[in-house]
C-alpha cells in the first residue's frame, strides 16, 4: 500500500475481534521495523511491554479507566519512556570510531545527567516516536491500532512491573478491527497549523 493511503486510513480503532491473535513470530517482524525509529543521540528512550495473555489484558484494562479495547485488542502494548537512557550511550557508540566514542560518551552524560525534566521530555518524544512507528508499522502489516493515554500511571506502573527508571507514556492496542472505519475526525486546516519562518508568518496555502 502507498504510504499516504495507509495515512489516510489510519485511524484510532477502539473495537476489536477478541478472538484473534498475534504470534510472537508476527510481533517481532514488527518491532524489527519499530526499532529503526530515530531518537536523539540514537539513545532508543524506548521499551515496549505486550500483553498478550488474557488474565493480563483484564487487569491491564482495570487499570485504563475500564477502557473495553485493552482487553479485546490481539496485544495491548505499554510504550515505556526510559529515563535513564543516556546511560547506554557506551553500548551505543562502542562500535563507532574511537575519537567519536571518547566525544560523544562524555557529551551525552553531560547533556542529561542531573536534569530530571529534560530526561523526561527525552523519554516521552523518543517513546511517542516509537509509538508512530508501531502504529504505521502495524496498520502496513494489516493490523489496527489504538494509542491511549486514558490510564492510571500508578497502577499500570505496579502491574506491569516499571523499574523507578521507566515512565508508561501510552499504550497502543492492536488487533483486527470488529466495526467498519469511522469517518474521518475534524483536522485543522493545514493553512492553519503550519506558518512559514515565523509563528505570525502566513498560513501554508500550498498553491
Ligand atoms: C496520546 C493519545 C492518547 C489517546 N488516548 C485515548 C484513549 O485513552 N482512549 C481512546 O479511546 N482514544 C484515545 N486516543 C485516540 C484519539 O481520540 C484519536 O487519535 C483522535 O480522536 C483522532 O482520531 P484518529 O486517530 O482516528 O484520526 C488517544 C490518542 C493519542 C495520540
Amino acid at each position: 500500500m502507498e504510504f499516504s493511503e495507509l495515512v489516510q486510513q489510519r485511524r484510532s480503532v477502539k473495537s476489536y475481534e477478541p478472538e484473534k491473535t498475534i504470534s510472537d513470530a508476527e510481533l517481532k517482524a514488527l518491532f524489527d521495523d519499530v526499532v529503526l525509529s530515530p531518537s536523539a543521540f540514537n539513545l532508543q528512550h524506548w521499551t515496549f511491554i505486550a500483553v498478550k495473555d488474557a488474565a493480563m489484558k483484564k487487569k491491564f484494562r482495570e487499570a485504563a479507566w475500564g477502557q473495553p479495547q485493552v482487553e479485546e485488542c490481539s496485544v495491548a502494548i505499554l510504550v515505556c519512556g526510559k529515563l535513564d537512557a543516556f546511560k547506554d550511550a557506551l553500548k551505543i557508540y562502542k562500535e563507532t570510531p574511537e575519537a567519536v566514542q571518547q566525544k560523544m560518551v562524555p557529551m551525552i552524560h553531560e547533556f542529561y545527567e542531573g536534569k530530571k525534566q529534560l530526561q523526561r521530555d527525552e523519554a516521552i518524544r523518543g517513546a511517542s516516536l516509537a509509538a508512530m512507528s508501531l502504529m504505521y508499522g502495524a496498520a502496513n502489516r494489516g493490523w489496527a491500532t489504538g494509542p491511549m493515554i486514558g490510564f492510571d500511571p500508578e497502577k499500570v506502573s505496579t502491574l506491569l512491573k516499571l523499574t523507578p527508571n521507566m515512565i508508561p507514556v501510552m499504550i497502543v492496542v492492536l488487533g483486527h478491527q470488529k466495526d467498519a472505519p469511522r469517518p474521518r475526525s475534524y483536522r485543522h486546516p493545514v493553512e492553519n497549523v503550519v506558518r512559514l519562518n515565523t509563528l505570525d508568518g502566513p498560513g501554508l496555502k500550498g498553491a
